[in-house]
């Protein structure tokens, strides 16, 4: 079973959709923490009426984020890190003890739209402006770059001729909530290979 941390800065909708995996059984994982980057963030008030073990991580910075998070992750016993909405740069040490084992959702097809600035709106603002006829979510390994580590799954999404950043925004969100779990269960089958760079499905 996967000992998930999982990582938000906001309103923790991936959260949910990876919980709602677990409770029907789709995931063999627990959630053993979520931490967050902000003592406000709403995911928190979810967290709480579900008697999930949460922290915070607001005001710590330098080399005190890193060792704080490892701090937690380790008291918590977790085994991943599921990045879902985080807007906090993960510091290589983190990185490193966990390599292949953190995981991000990003809401478009990486490695276009993605990269710093590049998070909520901006993004399908930048889709938008673009023209391309498709969207769509990522998941991928994380490394030390933003948005830049090994792709492990990517479902498209159409872009209409009368979206605006909001509607694509919740078309991107849907496909997002099944993306997610999906790459979490390959990743607690132990599926998931890393080789070269590149992420290989184990059949
Ligand atoms: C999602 O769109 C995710 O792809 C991005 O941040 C957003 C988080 O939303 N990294 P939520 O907090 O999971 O609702």
């Amino acid at each position: 079973m996967l000992k998930l941390a999982v990582f938000v800065s906001g309103r923790g909708s991936n959260l949910r959709a990876v919980h709602a995996a677990i409770e029907d059984g789709r995931l063999d994982a627990r959630i053993v923490l979520v931490l967050s980057s902000r003592d406000d963030a709403a995911a928190l008030t979810w967290c709480a009426a579900q008697n999930i073990p949460t922290a915070s991580l607001q005001g710590v910075s330098g080399q005190d984020l890193e060792r704080t998070m490892l701090s937690h992750l380790e008291s918590a016993g977790a085994g991943c890190i599921v990045l879902a909405g985080f807007m906090k740069r993960i510091p290589s040490a983190v990185v490193q003890r966990f390599t292949g084992r953190i995981l991000n959702i990003h809401p478009a097809l990486l490695p276009s739209f993605g990269g710093k600035g590049m998070y909520g709106h901006h993004v399908h603002e930048a889709v938008l402006a673009a023209g391309v006829r498709v969207s769509g979510a990522t998941v991928h390994m994380v490394d030390e770059e933003y948005d830049r580590g090994p792709i492990v799954l990517q479902r498209c999404v159409p872009v209409m001729d009368d979206d605006s950043s909001e509607t694509l925004a919740a078309r991107v969100l849907e496909v997002e909530h099944a993306l997610l779990p999906e790459a979490l269960s390959l990743l607690a089958e132990g599926r998931l290979e890393l080789r070269g760079g590149r992420v290989y499905i184990k059949k």
